[in-house]
Formats: C-alpha cells, structure tokens, sequence
C-alpha cells in the first residue's frame, strides 16, 4: 500500500515538472501587471512576495512620486539598485521590480545571476488601456492617452534589449499565476 503512494506521488512530481524555487524576479513595463502576478505566483507557490517599489516606499517614508520629486530619476535609480541588490531575500520569493529597474546600472545581469527572470511582454495598446491612474507614476503622469502610446512605443525601443535578457519571457495579456506557474515549470 505505501509502495502504490509512492509511486503516485513521484508520478505527480514528474507530471506537473520540476518543482519551483530560487527567487523568481518579474521584469516589464508600467501596468503589464507585475504586482498583481507576483502575488498570484507566491500564493500559488506559498512563497513570500516581494514588491521593490513597496519597499523604497516603506523605508524612505515616501512616495516614488516624492522621490523622483526630490532626489530625480538619478537619485532613483541608485536607491532602486541599491534596493534591488542588498534586500534580505527568503530563499524562495517572487519579487516585483520597478518597470525601469532592468534597464539601469548592471541590474539585469544581477538579477540573471541571482535568481529566475520573466519578462511579462504586452502590446503598448494593452499596457495604455491598464495604465489609467497614473498620478503615483510620475514618468507618465503629465500624458494624455495619445501622447502615452506613442512614449511607451519610444521607451519599449529602448528597453527591450534589458527586457529580452530575461531567462523566460512570457505573453502577459490574460496571463494569471496558474499559467505563470506553468511556463516556469514547463
Ligand atoms: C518606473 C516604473 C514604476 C516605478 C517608477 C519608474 C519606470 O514601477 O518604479 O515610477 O521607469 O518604468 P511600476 O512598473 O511598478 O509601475
């Protein structure tokens, strides 16, 4: 009886592919939802989430929008790899990073040698449909929705070449943690 138990669960491991761990880094632009799909995946994989942007948040006491407001997008930037690179991660977590941070410094590098990358791809279209409350993004919140589009295909140019070094890059229009889960462990 123990014997048939287990050879179904080794039957299961096998089936569902190989298991899931490491720290598994989100990487895309504004609105292709990295937030709400990293806590999806870590629900799915009873892991922590990590969001950076939440964290520069909570340990400066200050909006992204006060930041930028303060110290620019330079002063950004440094905090967000700094951020990125001395975080005390769990041994398995989903992390969300800022749409720039892969774009900026050695971070991508970083985060290929550390742990799992995906890039969530979308269509500019798409990414403007969902980009609607843009007051705490302080890159795009001056823009109407024509002026959007046109700097999110211009931006899409510049860092796609940081994007696409994601170890897995994935179609993120309807994509959930489920399916997620599945192209990681495929
Ligand atoms: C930025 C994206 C933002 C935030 C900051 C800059 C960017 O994060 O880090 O406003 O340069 O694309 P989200 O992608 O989570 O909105």
């Amino acid at each position: 009886m123990s014997n048939t138990n287990n050879t179904n669960s080794e039957n299961l491991t096998a089936a569902s592919g190989k298991p899931i761990s490491g720290i598994i880094f989100l990487v895309g632009y504004m609105g292709c939802g990295k937030s709400t799909k990293a806590k999806q995946l870590a629900h799915r994989l009873d892991c922590p989430v990590i969001d950076l942007d939440a964290e520069i948040v909570a340990k400066t006491g200050k909006s992204i929008a006060e930041y930028f407001a303060e110290f620019g997008e330079g002063g950004f930037r440094d905090y967000e790899s700094e951020m990125l690179k001395t975080f005390d991660y769990p041994k398995t977590c989903v992390v969300a990073t800022g749409g720039g941070l892969p774009c900026f410094f050695d971070n991508m590098e970083w985060m290929n040698a550390h742990g799992e990358t995906v890039y969530l791809q979308m269509e500019p279209a798409a990414l403007v449909s969902r980009l609607h409350n843009r007051q705490k993004r302080p890159l795009i919140k001056d823009l109407t929705d024509e002026q959007l589009l046109v700097f999110i295909q211009e931006k899409l140019q510049e860092r796609d070449p940081f994007y696409t070094q994601a170890k897995l890059i994935v179609d993120a229009f309807d994509l959930d943690g489920e399916k997620l889960e599945a192209a990681l462990k495929a």
